[in-house]
């Protein structure tokens, strides 16, 4: 069953981009850039001469925290490499590091213990002033650090693949900000694993921010089918997130001095055959037509992720109603953590009345821990803030946000004069309050439901409380459940939400899965008829309707047309990989091994984590002995669903086939606990383990099986031979007879018996 994803309208609510001003350019440094610096905070200073020179103590201060902006074409308005850039600035320089405008840094020190931090150290502060007050002398040239180069090739070296948008389009000279979203599909035929990736806007200059958000459906370009190679206008995306829980994990958030997100170990990104990379960039009128347009260079690794982070959301938009005049507008938000979590990185955001953001923890001790804290919010200088080590939360904590904000003309950073009252949105006019936390769930305990859907349950009621018909929340705490198995409660929520829109397509579909997890099938049809029709004259909108309804009727009904209703699906949704794994799953019950292995090999050709795909596939190669290509497809299988029984049991069996009997036990006991009502994975364990001499493991697991089904001849008949092997006579006999029982004629029982009585 395939239960329509998790609605990514989040994702576009995640990590906005917002307004700012001034000019910025992609130019790196390269990797001598930093030649000559000094380590640590503070310069050296000698107290043998008479005062800090440039050549000596200031030229390391600068190149270490001002030229990744201040070099031309940078970032930074003006250049500040040579000596006499700087002099120039002299008494501005003084003034701006004294008041640290420069370098930009919101975070207060001691409140979140952040990497990269851009903040000057108090004795390279006290360098510059006393350097300003002497008159700025030069020193030495000739002892002067080379200043660092910087230029405009890929900073990580050339990329393993480069994206390109399709199309530039044309950035008007004057007006408002522009908000566009460049598609950029992924065009591999694999999946691949990103380690870094980078940004490379054609006109660098006019983009003040940018981010990467992953469509895992290309869902904005069908929504967009004649005009999207023109990128699409807006901030607000509506992304359907498809049918794996799947959330965003990774702030991809660019600016201009660092361009190239590099993501931990163990922690890359993902990208399947049939993504889409939609680059969400707010530009800037320079005051000349520009062309716009960018390129995304991506760089591979070979392992999957090890690790799943997943972004987290603190927001009280619904509370912003700030009257103008109105000083101290406080919003305040909390979220109690369902499970244990490092905390890797923080995204605080706001417009421009937002003053001072606070963000903290409160652990179940009642430590509190800063996350973070900015009491001069600037919008012009946001950032994602990333942990220098993470910030362990155990389950229980209780996470706070409190914004304040300022909408009184004293407010320099105001938009409007006189103010106005101000609310939520999307424009720059507007406010936000968003607190994003990129978060690890640790410490899960085994056979536990995947973390990340505690983690949206706790989130989705959290946003329901101050927005009880927020239809997206409905959605996704439904779909959260339903994940976890808790069929009833996500009925309940779906329904909640039909009650808001009763013909929506996707919702209908999700219900009747629900409907079907909980085993009301007939209901679930319903359900289904009801989403197609609700589709009307947009058959793709029921495709996934289409599909559950012919899985449907393919277990509970008469099974003969399943195979033209796929194959009339495929009409309407060709691309569809479920639609191929599910004519493949038909053609394979109908014995057609060869057409159903074709169909199988062209779902994994358009996503090639197709679960039932790789177990169908698996299954046949099993079937056919070829026992390494049927363990590597039931493996991954496995690795991206461990919840298929089925799939464990048939990698059991390839690797039984292959003689690795230590694998197969370990699978086999992976299906007993996935179906603990169902008696087979002990039979089988039973038969593995006999075949290797565990012959008392054996017995037990035959018990087990048969506590499940007791009234199986062929059971007890096999008990009793493992019995006998064991010595077990008597056992033996009381079973074989126990199997003529229930079965009169059951003449290997009959056989066997006889034999056991002979050796007496
Ligand atoms: C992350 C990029 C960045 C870094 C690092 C940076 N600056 Fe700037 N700087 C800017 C930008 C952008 C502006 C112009 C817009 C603004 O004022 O924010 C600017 C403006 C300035 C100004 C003019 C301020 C005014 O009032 O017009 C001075 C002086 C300055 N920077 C000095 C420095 C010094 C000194 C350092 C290092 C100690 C530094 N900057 C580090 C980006 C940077």
């Amino acid at each position: 069953m395939r239960i329509p994803g998790i609605a990514a309208a989040l994702t576009a609510v995640a990590v906005p981009l917002c307004l700012a001003s001034g000019a910025s350019r992609v130019v790196h440094a390269s990797p001598d850039a930093h030649a000559g610096q000094t380590d640590g905070g503070a310069s050296p200073t000698h107290p043998a001469t008479a005062g800090p020179t440039w050549s000596r103590d200031l030229a390391p201060v600068f190149y270490r925290n001002c030229t990744t902006c201040h070099h031309p074409g940078g970032a930074g308005p003006f250049s500040l490499l040579d000596y006499d850039d700087a002099k120039r600035r002299g008494p501005q320089i003084l003034t701006v590091t004294q008041s640290r405008y420069m370098p930009p840094w919101l975070p207060e020190p001691g409140y979140g213990d952040f990497a990269d931090v851009r903040r000057l150290s108090d004795a390279d502060r006290d360098l510059i002033k006393r350097w300003v007050n002497a008159g700025m002398p030069q020193g030495d040239p000739s002892i002067a650090p080379a200043p660092p180069r910087y230029d405009a090739t890929w900073q990580l070296g050339k990329p393993d693949l480069i994206l390109t948008a399709a199309r530039s389009f044309s950035l008007p000279a004057g007006g408002t900000d522009v908000f566009r979203n460049l598609i950029l599909p992924y065009p591999l035929n694999e999946t691949h694993y990103i380690r870094a990736l980078e940004i490379r806007p054609s006109a660098p200059r006019v983009v003040h921010h940018a981010n990467i958000l992953i469509d895992r459906t290309a869902s904005l370009r069908s929504q967009h089918p004649n005009d999207w190679r023109n990128g699409i206008p807006g901030m607000e995306l509506l992304m359907d997130a498809g049918n794996r829980f799947d959330p965003d994990s990774h702030f991809l958030f660019w600016k201009p001095d660092t361009p190239a997100l590099v993501e931990p170990d163990g922690m890359p990104l993902r990208l399947d055959p049939g993504n889409d990379l939609v680059l969400n960039i707010h530009l800037k009128p320079s005051g000349k037509p520009e062309t716009i347009s960018a390129q995304i260079g991506l760089y591979f690794t070979s392992g999957p992720p090890k690790h799943f982070p997943m972004l987290l959301q603190l927001d009280r938009d619904d509370a912003l109603d700030i009257p103008p005049g109105d000083n101290h507008f406080v919003v305040e938000d909390s979220l109690t953590l369902p499970v244990d979590v490092d905390v890797l990185g923080v995204y605080p955001h706001a417009h421009y009345l937002g003053r001072d953001l606070e963000g903290w923890a409160i652990t179940p001790e009642g430590k509190k821990k800063w996350l973070v804290w900015i009491r001069n919010w600037d919008i012009d200088r946001q950032s994602v803030y990333h942990y220098r080590e993470p910030v362990f939360l155990p389950r229980g904590s209780v996470l706070h946000m409190r914004y304040t904000y300022d909408n009184s003309a004293a407010n320099v950073h105001n938009p409007v004069s006189p103010p106005v009252r101000v609310r939520a949105g999307n424009r720059s006019t507007d406010e936000m309050s968003h607190l994003w936390l990129q978060v690890l769930p640790v410490n899960t305990p085994p056979h536990s439901p995947d973390p990340r859907l505690l983690l949206e349950e706790a989130w989705m009621r959290n946003r329901l409380r101050k927005m009880p018909n927020d239809r997206v929340s409905l959605y996704n705490l439904a779909a959260a459940l339903a994940g976890q198995n808790k069929f009833a409660g996500a009925e309940t929520v779906y329904e909640q939400e039909l009650k808001l829109d009763p013909k929506d397509a996707r919702t209908l579909t999700a219900l009747g899965a629900a409907l079907e997890g909980a085993g009301q099938w007939q209901d679930a049809e319903a359900r289904y008829h009801d989403a197609i029709d609700a589709a009307g004259n947009d058959p793709s909108g029921a495709c996934d309707a289409r599909f559950d309804l012919s899985n449907l009727e393919l277990r509970h009904q008469d099974a003969k047309d399943a195979e033209s209703d796929f194959r009339a699906q495929l009409a309407a949704c060709p691309e569809d990989a479920e639609v191929h794994a599910g004519l493949g799953a038909t053609l394979s019950n109908e014995g057609d091994t060869n057409s159903a292995a074709a169909e199988f090999l062209r779902a994994l050709a358009l996503d090639a984590q197709n679960v039932s795909a790789l177990e169908g596939l698996g299954a046949i190669e099993a079937d056919g002995g070829q026992n390494d290509e049927a363990i590597r497809h039931l493996g991954a299988a496995v690795r991206l669903d461990a919840s298929s029984a089925n799939a464990h049991e048939q990698l059991a069996r390839a690797y039984a086939q292959s003689g690795q009997s230590e694998n197969a036990l370990a699978e086999l006991r992976k299906a007993a606990l996935l179906k603990p009502d169902d008696p087979l994975p002990h039979s089988v364990l039973s038969q593995l383990l006999a075949a290797t001499g565990a012959l008392d493991q054996a017995i037990d697991e035959q018990r087990a099986a048969l506590r499940l089904s007791g009234n199986d001849a062929d059971g007890w008949n096999n008990l009793g031979v493992i019995e006998v092997r064991a010595g077990r006579i008597d056992a033996a006999r009381a079973d074989f007879e126990h199997a003529l029982r229930l079965a009169p004629d059951h003449a290997q029982a009959r056989a066997n018996l006889a034999r056991l009585n002979a050796r007496q």
